[in-house]
């Protein structure tokens, strides 16, 4: 492997792979059709499937060569630089490292590569991944990495209790646990005071099991909305793995040109005294000005809108969407300071626009063009007074 001094590690690490990032998904089909043809259509045919045995079938057939497999991987290469680049930014000096569902390794082999001094070992599910990961770490010359096919579920019988002093999954355990990734709900505190937890978050014990006492375990996982982070934090804790929020973080990627967010989430085993709810709202307010107009989504809608109070509601609307479940209300508050047009919906969906008290023209127009746009496709009530907002949303 020959170094080029004048990259950072993580640049250096995608040059050798050639890992750059499809814009879009013509490219990124053009791309994999052109250099592969017949396992691009054999892919892109079990990508549309719906169907759960299908959906399992994906990684052995993007992982019949470690070329093709490289080469898939582009469709989420800015998602892996923007990871890597966190990881490398951040203090660990890590000892021993576990990467739990490696896949292909490409991240497996990214920690290797940036810890020259730890020794690394992926462990996956499937032999045609785990064979493309031996085939990176041999490509690219690394010495202290190893790779288990191996059932994460059986993976405490592999290894010692405090075997590794850092662990990591990466979307991985959505395919292990059976917790909903978009559960429904109005308000995050509401959900997480009430929903119970999967029964089956005991398989995280297996983290704390091998993670050393001072350890760290870094999950980033596939939690799109505030409730699923929020959740995963109190399965964590029910595990006696405490998040430390002040050093969890968010990545900003884009996937073949669709932009996303992601929380990449610090656990250790000290405990910590900060409710999930609080370290919710440091997490997602973490770099927000709360004195400026705008427009905010997600969490950040969500938790910044519960935060700016007193508030007095003028008007909303709530529609409910024929033959789903989803439902969606649209709403103008105003604070001393602001009016705040609220969107709001039970699958996760957030919008928060502050205007200046002047500008209630605005935020009426505002609130008509949102309600507008789904006028067709549900039944729509509107409401004024807290009571009739109440009474719509137990109607439904
Ligand atoms: C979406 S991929 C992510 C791979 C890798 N962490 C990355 O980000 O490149 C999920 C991986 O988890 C693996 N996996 C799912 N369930 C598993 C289990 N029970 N034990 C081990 N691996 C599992 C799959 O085989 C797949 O390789």
């Amino acid at each position: 492997m020959l170094k080029n001094t004048t990259l950072t590690a993580v640049e250096e690490y995608f040059r050798l792979l050639s890992l750059e990032a499809s814009e879009n998904l013509d490219e990124f089909w053009d791309h994999i059709i052109g250099r592969h043809e017949q396992k691009a259509y054999e892919f892109e045919e079990l990508l549309s499937s719906a169907s759960k045995e299908n959906q399992r079938k994906v990684y052995p057939i993007k992982n019949q060569d470690l070329a093709f497999s490289l080469d898939v991987a582009k469709m989420v290469a800015d998602f892996y630089l923007a990871y890597c680049k966190w990881v490398s930014d951040a203090p660990f000096q890590p000892k021993r490292i576990l990467d739990v569902g490696c896949d292909n390794g490409i991240l497996t082999c990214f920690y290797a590569f940036l810890y020259p001094e730890a020794q690394v070992v992926g462990i996956d599910r499937t032999k045609e991944g785990i064979r493309c990961a031996r085939e990176l770490a041999k490509t690219l010359g690394l010495t202290n990495i190893s790779f288990r096919q191996l059932d994460y579920r059986e993976v405490d019988q592999y290894f010692n209790s405090h075997s590794f002093d850092m662990i990591t999954s990466v979307r991985v355990f959505h395919e292990i646990l059976s917790t909903n990734p978009a559960p429904i709900y109005w308000s995050v505190e509401d959900f997480l005071n009430t929903a119970p937890l999967s029964s089956d978050y005991k398989y995280l014990e297996v983290i704390r099991q091998l993670l050393t006492e001072d350890g760290v375990y870094l999950s980033t996982e596939r939690l799109e909305t505030s409730a699923a982070l929020g959740q995963w934090a109190n399965m964590l804790e029910a595990t006696n793995l405490f998040v430390t929020w002040d050093r969890s973080s968010f990545i900003e990627f884009h996937e073949t040109g669709a932009t996303k967010k992601s929380p990449i989430v610090v656990a250790t085993k000290s405990p910590t005294a900060i409710s999930t709810i609080e370290g919710l709202k440091m997490l997602y307010l973490r770099n927000v000005d709360f004195e400026q107009f705008g427009s905010y989504s997600s969490g950040v809608a969500e938790i910044l809108f519960h935060q700016l109070a007193p508030k007095r509601l003028v008007k909303g609307t709530l529609i409910v969407f024929e033959d789903h479940w989803y439902q969606v209300r649209y709403e103008i508050w105003t604070t001393d300071t602001f009016i705040l047009v609220y969107g709001c919906g039970n699958m996760g969906y957030r919008k928060l626009e502050i205007l200046p008290l002047l500008e209630m023209e605005q935020a009426y127009s505002t609130l008509a063009e949102l309600a507008n746009e789904y006028a067709e496709e549900g039944i729509l009530t509107h409401y004024t007074t807290n009571s009739e907002r109440e009474a719509s949303l137990q109607a439904t």
